[in-house]
């Protein structure tokens, strides 16, 4: 064995057994070294005669993770894990694998590999290679339905989701599970101990059994692919794991893993894979921010929050889920009894479902507690303050705080769009001040931005993305202007869509074509989910202040003019007669519009559903640039992150700023520029865009550089 594969698999002999140790730090990931050192411990075994059994653990936190994500879209190295898998599997000496922590994907595939498995309670089995538009391409479409068969297989590739060790034993796909907090290694060579005792045969998993009644699998397979159609809507990968799933049910094994490897090179050249993996390492990016690095965080040992409204009431329920005590308060009397009543809504709603007992619902609001007087906050490590988005109610909350807190607490605003620098400056310490902008529900959303004042020091910042983690919520730092990243690009799209209405397309043709492009929903279904009033208040609000050199559309004002706030009032752009939860189209709503395309002087035209598109994502990635270049986003891929966690962006497709990557920003461009022939303010380009045109280079590369 070479030198440098020494470091990553190390190999010892216990009496009989071989114990290979896979020592890959942070998640002993199967990167080429990793594979070339299975590949010659599994020689070494063979040439050795003293070696009955080969025992495989994983060092550190984890089995195996799986494949190197990162070698992903770069030219393959051998050996290929399939191939050291059949390796393993052939091996004519015992092989045993000891799994503890994580055995994802391909960290699955080699223990499916082994002839017997054993699983420390505590440990993590899953096929999660959907969930990066991959599919399980070491076999794992092949051994396992053959180990667990179709349904229980089909179930894991398809959802990605982790099994416990317990589970794992019930399926079938471990055979042995020993209490959580033993030693794996040790465990495994007392296994493989015993199982050379007893003469234990050689079993390897593509010759199990579970396949043999084929008229069960076919109907379990059929089952599985009709229900994919429906949840699976339009990814790639669900369809070809069921067709290699096909392939372990119609051919041979050697023939069933050639039909994988051809699919899953298919799936690894999809765009969809590259847009899913850049997800998954953008969302752990953005926790690495400058400020965290430069501080440790304060104390956060209790939570303080002002307003027990939506957002009050979701936040506190976020903080009492991560296990903090939170001290509620409200202006009165009666808003602190429905603050409370709204925190034990949530709890309830999951009782009523069996989902969480009463009991436990009394240990969460042992924490809880309510009060309409100030000083009980004084003790708290951080509050969050959460009432109307008016600046002169958030201003008086704030002096309130000054004078209430302790010195050192970090006081939070959840304010949407409100100048955090000018709530900063109303008080006495600025250096504390900080946005935390949660999404509604606050329990439910991951997303938090968390807003960066000119004054506020960086433990505060370090603190913040402390809560977030502690929260298990998706952190992305951003700096002040008016709706932060999201919002204010939100802001920007918004209006193409308005634009796009006014010329022409139907509220319901935008929402057909943004859903075709993998939302769950429209930008017009959104805003009669989140109601019509809300955006009203906010355009009189802003009217004084509007550009009026802007194209201004009024449609959304003789909707809201009319009463129709949305699903809540029963129509909005559509009708939700009786409560209905899914709208109708309604004539009268295109009546509006044609009436207002009419006084605007626009002679409507047709739009096809890509060419809204067009217009759509290209509004979004103009402002997503912009905000780059003004440093409210650190990198391209925190604008990313906010729309897949909090806009509802097809993961699929990476991110905006990851989209446009790949669809290439020099068309982008062209597109911003042809537009700016109708409306050139509207369509300035972004500086930042036409810099990266003009040198060739892409959003990619600032994620790079930053
Ligand atoms: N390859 C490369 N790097 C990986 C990795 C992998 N498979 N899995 C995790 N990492 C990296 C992360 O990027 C992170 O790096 P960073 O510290 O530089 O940011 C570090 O390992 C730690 O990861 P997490 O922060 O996610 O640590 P957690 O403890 O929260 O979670 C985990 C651990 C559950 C293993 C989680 O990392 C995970 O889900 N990993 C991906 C698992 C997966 O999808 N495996 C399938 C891969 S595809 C495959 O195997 C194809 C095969 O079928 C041929
Ligand atoms: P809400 O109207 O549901 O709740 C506001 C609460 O603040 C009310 O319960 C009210 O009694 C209380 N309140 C008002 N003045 C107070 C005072 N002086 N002291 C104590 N309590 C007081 O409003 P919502 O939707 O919860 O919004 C709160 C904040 O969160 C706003 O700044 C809003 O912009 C922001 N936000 C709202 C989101 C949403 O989707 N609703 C999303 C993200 C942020």
């Amino acid at each position: 064995m070479s030198a440098e594969n020494a470091a990553v698999v190390d190999i010892a002999r216990e009496g009989q057994v071989l114990v290979v140790t896979i020592q890959n730090p942070p998640v002993n990931a199967l990167s080429q070294a990793v594979r070339q050192g299975l590949a010659d411990a599994v020689a070494q075994a063979r040439s050795d005669a003293q070696v009955q059994a080969i025992l495989l653990v994983g060092s550190g936190k984890a089995f195996i993770a799986g494949a190197d994500i990162r070698e992903f879209g770069k030219p393959a190295m051998p050996p290929s894990l399939p191939d050291v898998l059949v390796q393993l599997e052939n091996s004519d000496k015992l092989v045993v694998a000891a799994i503890h922590g994580p055995a994802l994907g391909g960290g699955l595939e080699v223990a499916l590999s082994c002839h017997y498995r054993l699983a420390v309670s505590g440990a993590k089995l899953g096929l999660p290679e959907v969930q990066l538009g991959l599919l399980p391409g070491a076999g794992g479409t092949q051994r396992t339905p053959r180990l667990i068969g179709v349904k229980a297989a089909l179930d894991l590739m398809l959802s990605g989701r982790h099994a416990s060790a317990e589970e794992a034993l019930t399926m079938g796909l471990v055979d042995k599970v020993e209490p959580a907090g033993s030693d794996a290694r040790t465990a495994g060579l007392a296994y493989a101990n015993a199982l050379l005792a007893q003469n234990a045969p050689v079993r390897r998993t593509r010759e199990a059994t579970a396949l043999a009644d084929k008229a069960t699998s076919q109907a379990e397979l059929d089952a599985a692919k009709a229900e994919s159609a429906k949840k699976s809507r339009g990814l790639f990968s669900p369809g070809k794991i069921i067709e290699c799933v096909q392939g372990a049910l119609d051919l041979p094994f050697e023939q069933g893993m050639q039909n994988e490897r051809k699919l899953f090179v298919q799936c690894l050249e999809s765009p969809q894979r590259a847009g899913l993996i850049h997800a998954f390492f953008a969302e752990r990016e953005t926790a690495k921010i400058p400020e965290a690095k430069a501080a440790a965080p304060r104390a956060l040992n209790s939570i303080g929050v002002v307003g027990g409204g939506t957002m009050g009431a979701g936040i506190t329920v976020a903080a009492l889920d991560a296990g903090l005590p939170v001290v509620m308060v409200e202006r009165d009397e009666e808003s602190i009894a429905r603050g409370r009543a709204n925190v034990e809504k949530v709890y309830d709603g999951l009782i009523a479902k069996g989902r969480m007992t009463a009991e436990k619902k009394a240990a969460i609001m042992a924490r809880y507690s309510g009060s309409t007087d100030y000083a009980a906050l004084a003790q708290v490590d951080l509050v969050i303050e959460a009432v109307f988005e008016e600046m002169g109610v958030k201003k008086a909350v704030f002096a309130e705080l000054d004078k209430v807190c302790k010195s050192g607490a970090v006081i939070a605003t959840n304010t949407s769009y409100l100048d955090i620098d000018a709530i900063a400056a109303s008080i006495s310490r600025p250096q504390d001040v900080i946005g935390l902008h949660f999404f509604s529900p606050a329990n439910i959303m991951k997303l938090l931005e968390i807003v960066v004042p000119a004054k506020v020091s960086a433990d505060v910042v370090a603190t913040a993305f402390e809560l977030a983690r502690r929260m298990k919520k998706v952190p992305v730092r951003a700096g002040v202007c008016d709706g932060f990243i999201g919002n204010r690009i939100l802001a920007v799209y918004r209006e193409a869509a308005n634009y796009l209405l006014e010329d022409g397309a139907s509220p319901y043709q935008i929402d057909e074509a943004v859903r075709e492009f993998g939302y769950p929903m429209g930008p017009f279904q959104v805003a009669d989910l989140a109601g019509g009033d809300i955006g009203w208040a906010t355009r009189k609000r802003k009217a004084a202040t509007r550009n009026p050199q802007a194209r201004y559309v009024q449609i959304a004002d003789r909707i809201a003019e009319k009463g129709w706030f949305g699903q809540k009032t029963q129509r909005g752009y559509y009708l939700y007669p009786q409560g209905a939860r899914v709208g109708e189209q309604d004539p009268e709503v295109l009546a509006i519009v044609d009436a207002e395309r009419q006084r605007a002087g626009v002679t409507p035209r047709s739009f096809s559903n890509a060419e809204i598109m067009r217009r759509y994502m290209a509004a979004m990635v103009n402002e997503g640039a912009n905000v780059v270049r003004e440093g409210i986003a650190l990198r391209p891929l925190d604008v990313d992150v906010t729309f897949l966690y909090g806009y509802g962006f097809p993961r699929f497709r990476g991110g905006p700023m990851k989209w446009a990557d790949m669809v290439g920003l020099d068309k982008i461009l062209a597109d911003i520029r042809e537009f700016a022939k109708e409306d050139a303010l509207f369509w300035t380009p972004s500086p930042l865009l036409v810099e990266l045109v003009d040198k060739g280079e892409n959003f990619e590369s600032l994620n790079k550089a930053a």
